[in-house]
Formats: C-alpha cells, sequence, structure tokens
C-alpha cells in the first residue's frame, strides 16, 4: 500500500528517495513520484507503473524532498493522480483515506478552486494552501483539522527550504536522524539505514523535520519530547541471499519462525501479564485479514481441542460493522502481521470499547496495533518481504498454539507441550515437500478452477492454500469442507480440475476420502497431502505429498507448506512475479 519517503540534509535529495522508495515497493504500489525543493523552487516528477521508471529523475537537485509509492484507492492508477500532489507553494504526499473528500472538494471548489486529480489526497494540500498566513506548521495543522479518516502526511513549502512537515493518524510514519541528515518514511526499515535515531510517530502528533533537528508537536502544537525507538538494524537486513524470489525464501524460513515464535507462557515471568489475563478468558474472538484471519481459523481448532476454551474468528472488515457480542471473560485476539491493517486495528479499537482484553499478536515492533493493545504477543518471523504471506503464518500458528497450551495448563487440560515444541523440527522435515509439489504444477498453470478440499484442521489449511493460488498465480479457486462440495461447488468440478485434498487427522480419513472419491468420479484430478502413507495409491489420487505426523490439533503448521510452495511454483510457471502479486499490497493500511 502506499509508502512515504523523505530526506533533508546535506545532501541531494532525488537519489535518497528512490532509493527508499525501492525499499517501500515491497508494500505494493502502481505509481510513484518524488518532489525536491531546489532554491525556494518546487519540481515534481512522478510516473504511472514502477520505481525504475522514475530513476531519470535522481538528477534533480536540491536537499529537501518528499516521495511517494501509490496503490490507487480514489482514482485510477495514472500520472496525474499519482503523488506527489502539490498547490501553491506547497507539495504533499499522502497515506490513508480522506473520508469527507468529496465535501472539501465541493467546498473549494466552489471557492474557485481547480483540482487536477481524482484523489482525495489533493483536497489535503489544497486545504493546506487555503489556510496559509505564512505559518507552515499551522497551516498544516488547521488542514488536519477538516480531516476525517486516516492519513499520513509529509508536506514541503517552498517558503520553508529547511522544513519538512508531518502529521499523522492511524496511518504509519516515522523519522529518523542521521549524520547527513533527517529521514522520513512509513515504516522503520526504510528510514534506519541512514539514521542513528529513529522515532515512531503517534496518532494527531505533527513533526517538523529540519536538517539539524526533528521537533515533535501534540495536536495543540505544544512541543513535546519523544523516545527513541529500540531498533535492531542487524536483525532487519534482507537479502535474496541467492534465492530468486523472497517467497521461496520465506518457506525455508519457515522452520526458525515457528521455533522463534513458540513460548511457554505459563512458565516465564516476561508474559506474567498474559498469562494472568488469560486466568480470566471465558471466550476468545480472533480478529484478523487474509491469512491472518486464516490463521486465527486454524487456531481456533487448536486452543478449542487443547483448552476447551470457545472461540469465534472473524474477519475484522466485518466485525467492525456489526454489534459483537463481547461478555465479562472476553479476550479479543487481532492477528496482523504488519500490525498496520486498518480493519484489524478498527476491529481491535471496537473491542476495546466494548470492554474485552485486547491481544495483538503482530511481527512488526512499534506498529499502530501495539499502541491500541492491551497486551502484545511478537511472532518472530522476520521480515516478511513477499506480498503473498508464508512464514508469517507458520509464526502466528506458533503463538496461537503457545496461547492454546497456557489455556490448557490454565484449565488443567492436557496440554501437549512436548509435541508443540517438536513443531519446528519437524517444519524442517517438510521442507522436502516444497520441491515435491514442483511436479504438480504443469496440471495447475492451464487451470479454469481449483479447489481445496479438508474437514477441519485441514479444511482451515484448505483455505490458505486456495487464497495463496488466487493472489499470485490469478487461477479462481476456492477452499471448501470436504462434506461441503456435493452441496452447490461439486456442480463445478469436470474433467481435469485439480482438486487438493488435505487430510491429516486420522478419524477423518475415510470422510475425507468419500469427498475425493466424489470429485474423482467427476473426472477431477486428485492431488493428496497427508501423513499417512497407507492411503497415498489409492487409484483415486493422481499424484500425492506426504508431510510428518504431529497432533493433530497442529498440522496446518506443515501442510501449509506444500501448498504455499504450489501457488509458488504454479506463478512461476505461468510467468507471474510472486513477489509482487498484481493489485495487492503487503501492508493494508487503508478500509
Ligand atoms: C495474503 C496476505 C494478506 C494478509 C492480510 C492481512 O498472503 O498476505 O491476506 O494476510 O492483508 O495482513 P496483516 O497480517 O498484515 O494484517
Amino acid at each position: 500500500m502506499c509508502g512515504i519517503v523523505g530526506y533533508i540534509g546535506s545532501e541531494k535529495a532525488a537519489p535518497k528517495l528512490i532509493d527508499g522508495l525501492k525499499k517501500l515497493e515491497y508494500r505494493g504500489y502502481d505509481s510513484a513520484g518524488i518532489a525536491v525543493l531546489d532554491g525556494g523552487v518546487l519540481r515534481l516528477e512522478k510516473r504511472c507503473g514502477m520505481v525504475s521508471e522514475l530513476e531519470y529523475a535522481a538528477c534533480l537537485s536540491g536537499n529537501a524532498g518528499i516521495g511517494h509509492t501509490r496503490w490507487a484507492t480514489h482514482g485510477v492508477p495514472s500520472q496525474a493522480n499519482a503523488h506527489p500532489h502539490a498547490c501553491g507553494k506547497f507539495a504533499l504526499v499522502h497515506n490513508g483515506i480522506i473520508e469527507n473528500y468529496g465535501d472539501l472538494r465541493e467546498e473549494l471548489e466552489s471557492e474557485g478552486r481547480v483540482f487536477l486529480s481524482d484523489t482525495d489526497s489533493e483536497a489535503v494540500v489544497q486545504l493546506i494552501d487555503k489556510y496559509y498566513e505564512g505559518d507552515f506548521l499551522r497551516a498544516v495543522k488547521r488542514a488536519v483539522e477538516r480531516l476525517s479518516g486516516s492519513f499520513a502526511i509529509v508536506v514541503l513549502c517552498a517558503d520553508f527550504p529547511h522544513e519538512i512537515v508531518c502529521a499523522r493518524r492511524r496511518s504509519p510514519l516515522v523519522v529518523g536522524r542521521g549524520k547527513k541528515g533527517a529521514y522520513i518514511a512509513s515504516d522503520i526499515p526504510a528510514a534506519a539505514e541512514s539514521a542513528e535515531e529513529i522515532y515512531v510517530l503517534s496518532d494527531g502528533e505533527f513533526a517538523v523535520v529540519s536538517d539539524r533537528e526533528v521537533a515533535f508537536y501534540d495536536g495543540d502544537l505544544r512541543r513535546k519530547t519523544k523516545k527513541k525507538a529500540e531498533y535492531d538494524r542487524q536483525k532487519d537486513i534482507v537479502a535474496l541471499n541467492g534465492y530468486r524470489h523472497f517467497m521461496r525464501k520465506e518457506i525455508d524460513e519457515i522452520p526458525l519462525s515457528v521455533r522463534n515464535s513458540l513460548l511457554k507462557i505459563a512458565e516465564n515471568n516476561e508474559y506474567r501479564n498474559i498469562y494472568e489475563v488469560l486466568c480470566l478468558t471465558e471466550q476468545i474472538q480472533i480478529v484478523a485479514c487474509g491469512t491472518a484471519y486464516h490463521s486465527g481459523l486454524a487456531a481456533k481448532y487448536a486452543i478449542e481441542a487443547l483448552a476447551r476454551v470457545p472461540v469465534e474468528v472473524c474477519v475484522a472488515s466485518e466485525y467492525r460493522y456489526r454489534n459483537p457480542v463481547v461478555k465479562r471473560g472476553t479476550l479479543v485476539i487481532a492477528v496482523s502481521q504488519s500490525g498496520e491493517t486498518a480493519d484489524t486495528i478498527a476491529a481491535a479499537e471496537l473491542a476495546k470499547k466494548l470492554g474485552a482484553a485486547l491481544l495483538a499478536v503482530t511481527n512488526v515492533p512499534y506498529s499502530s496495533l501495539t499502541t491500541v493493545a492491551d497486551y502484545v504477543l511478537f511472532t518472530v518471523a522476520g521480515r516478511e518481504i513477499a506480498v503473498a504471506a508464508t512464514k508469517s503464518y507458520n509464526a502466528q500458528l506458533a503463538s496461537l498454539y503457545s496461547i492454546a497450551l497456557a489455556l490448557a495448563k490454565i484449565r488443567r487440560q492436557r496440554a501437549g507441550k512436548k509435541t508443540l515444541f517438536a513443531l519446528p523440527n519437524l517444519c524442517k522435515k517438510v521442507l522436502p515437500s516444497v520441491e515435491a509439489v514442483r511436479g504438480w504444477t504443469p496440471h495447475f498453470v492451464g487451470a479454469e478452477s481449483v479447489y481445496f478440499i479438508g474437514r477441519g484442521v485441514d479444511y482451515a489449511a484448505a483455505l490458505e492454500g486456495s487464497l495463496k493460488l488466487k493472489e499470485i498465480s490469478y487461477i479462481p479457486s476456492e477452499g471448501y469442507p470436504a462434506g461441503e462440495l456435493k452441496h452447490g461447488t461439486l456442480a463445478l468440478v469436470r474433467e481435469n480440475t485439480p482438486v487438493v485434498a488435505i487430510v491429516t487427522q486420522r478419524r477423518l480419513v475415510e470422510k475425507t476420502m468419500n469427498a475425493v472419491n466424489e470429485v474423482y468420479s467427476r473426472g477431477a484430478k486428485v492431488f493428496l497431502i497427508t501423513c499417512f502413507p497407507e492411503i497415498c495409491g489409492r487409484k483415486e489420487v493422481f499424484s500425492s505429498v506426504l508431510i510428518p505426523k504431529c497432533r493433530e490439533a497442529f498440522s496446518p503448521v506443515l501442510s501449509v507448506v506444500p501448498l504455499q510452495a504450489l501457488s509458488y511454483y504454479t506463478a512461476l510457471a505461468r510467468g507471474n512475479d510472486p513477489d509482487k502479486p498484481r493489485n495487492l499490497a503487503k501492508s493494508v493500511t487503508v478500509e
């Protein structure tokens, strides 16, 4: 989703901005642009397409500048709609959505102002220009007071060549200071390379960034001090290290992500407060989106099986607009790799307002979700660059299973600690399945549609397998409960339709194999992922991949691995870039 960078200092801004935009490419975007201030003159360059298209602009001179990668929300991807947007002496980049932009635009147009784009963001720079009476910061503040919705904005003003003004409400923004100037970015790693100190802007704050200092202000423009963020640059270095794509590398990082994310919550004092809230927990609601929602679904089976605590799993964008019932003893767990997903944060805020205890499970320290939550558990997957989530899903499962284990202990249920802590090793053992499914891709590459079926935990894994396939291979696919097929979806199965069946629960083997027989009888080609070797050779199975056995409640952490790999290799075979699927963004900071 939109990425913001800024630089002011002793060096030329343009090359730094373009470099910064490249670091944000992983977020997903459709156009890019920069603005630099050169001797009191604003110069803008923007392009549809990749940041590389903008490299020519690196020659612009000027020591202050802002840059942006845009993921279209209001207005098609086009040069006119790309950021920065300019008005009078101002240039602005924006991440977020201005909900009242229609009204603002009407008002501004009725005053004779002319808009050059279809974006909501342009209304903000027009407002700043309208309110400007010589005080840059005050003009930004007055404009911001008129906005509803979410924003991180960074503004240049031709009258203030030594300052950049930033403001934030519900969209991420960080400021870094280094020897050669100050750096602004949407996430810490993009600002951190040359910065020695990093500050994370909080909601409602302003920052005035100059080459010599960074000053922070509250909503009433009272100066405030801010603590530096703790950040280990070394830990965050990401490189392909010989891999062709981050997605493939991140699949190989699953065993380590799982190992690092498993916790002994009940036995470690560091998690005392979480343990205490688990002691008071009567029911759980998990709110999340996409893959994180699927990890919640898979974890529901484990929490209910191990601890007998009822779990409801809710798509965050639905939860936030319904009237959820939050009773005494409700723990809401908001799961988000990025910690910046707008819907998940809104759902979490609502849950908190309704009186729930709120636990965030996220991979990103200092993310917005961590500031909303009462308690935070970090998954330790390391940075995930590929848009399609892989290792973060497995890490989320490890964290959620750790919660299940603690709850089981509290409720004196048989916990299964040994089986849980065996998972990292089993994750290593499942990695050969990544190459094993490669041979399946010729049967998927031209498919009109693909179905993933399973029961219970295998259904949860099927949903994730299907999401992965559609998002990077662009093949329509559906994850379905095996027993539901005959109630409708079976009508779509034809000669050679690929159907992936996941079978990891002993007592459900024959039940799922009934569904396999049903699709086989209608001409489907059945691909099996199972831990039971004895069913691999059945005539209805076209090809199979054997995965290690583990406690059934935990099996999605293993069965998902060949599914992730299948989507990767199918995307490759179709000529797609698996790391950067069309239309999608890594960090969905708008609703
Ligand atoms: C799919 C994928 C998305 C994210 C979803 C939530 O591969 O990555 O579905 O899982 O956008 O993102 P987070 O976990 O950052 O809240």
